[in-house]
């Protein structure tokens, strides 16, 4: 197989990417096999590709883990999807601090259990001095959620004087987002074959390029990366501009 590692352009290497995990229910399906399965044989994919990662010099990876509208699946699955979080946070702190992976998370948090709550925290503070790779869980979010808490922050400055609404630019609007101070993905990658965007990150995506594969996540390892990385060292990125421009 070829070394797909030794064909990346390192300075074009995306320092952000966002990555929605699908499949992990019909992979598990395809085997006979119950949907929560499928989950914990993703989280496989999340320590490979974090790995992956890193190795190559991304700085921030953003996995979507739990959606807003996720709270609708039947219970158990969302029970069981709560607690893969508290038992895969916990066991992975020692290999992230290994790893130099700073652990942040995205969404509204406070709905989450507590005990999924309290252990994400624990995960946070055990990791916030590495600097190798940031990896931005998104859980229990939204992005409309996201744009419409950044509204209602700017808002309030307003009213109360501090913020003039003529001054609101989109450098004052990201400061109100979960995502201050992170640069915007160069690259999304969704798995499963969907291709939608399931109200992820949409002020974030503004430019990203977007990459669809039909694996499933929990068959997305190292090399399925390496092969998004390249295709998109392969797109040119035109910015409103001509290709003559660039
Ligand atoms: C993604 O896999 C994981 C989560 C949304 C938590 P799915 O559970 O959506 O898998 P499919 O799409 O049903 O196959
Ligand atoms: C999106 O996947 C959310 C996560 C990956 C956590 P879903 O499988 O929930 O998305 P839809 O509902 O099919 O769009
Ligand atoms: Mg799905």
């Amino acid at each position: 197989m070829a070394d797909l590692k030794s064909l990346i352009i390192p300075d074009k290497v995306p320092q952000h990417i966002a990555i929605i995990m699908d499949g992990n229910g019909r992979w598990a399906k395809e085997k006979g096999m119950p949907r929560v399965w499928g989950h914990r044989s993703g989280v496989k994919s999340v320590r490979e590709v974090t790995e992956a990662a890193a190795e190559i010099g991304v700085r921030y990876l953003t996995l979507y883990a739990f959606s807003t509208e996720n709270w609708s699946r039947p219970p158990a699955e969302v029970t069981a999807l709560m607690g893969l979080l508290v038992e895969t946070i916990r066991g992975e702190i020692k290999d992230l601090n290994k790893n130099g992976v700073r652990l942040m998370a995205i969404g509204d948090l406070s709905a989450l259990p507590k005990a999924s709550y309290n252990t994400l925290m624990d995960g946070i503070e055990a990791t916030r001095n590495n600097s190798r790779v940031t990896l931005v869980l998104a859980l229990n979010y939204s992005a409309k959620w996201e744009i419409l808490r950044a509204t209602r922050i700017l808002a309030e400055k307003a009213q109360q004087g501090s913020l003039h609404p003529a001054n609101i630019d989109e450098q004052t609007f990201e400061s109100a987002l979960s995502t201050y101070g992170i640069p915007d993905p160069e690259l999304l990658i969704r798995t499963s074959g969907e291709t939608r965007i399931s109200n992820f990150l949409l002020w974030q995506i503004a430019y990203a390029e977007l990459y669809f594969t039909p694996v499933f996540w929990p068959d997305f390892g190292r090399e399925a990366l390496f092969e998004a990385i390249l295709n998109y060292q392969g797109r040119e990125r035109r910015f409103g501009k001509t290709s003559e421009q660039l």
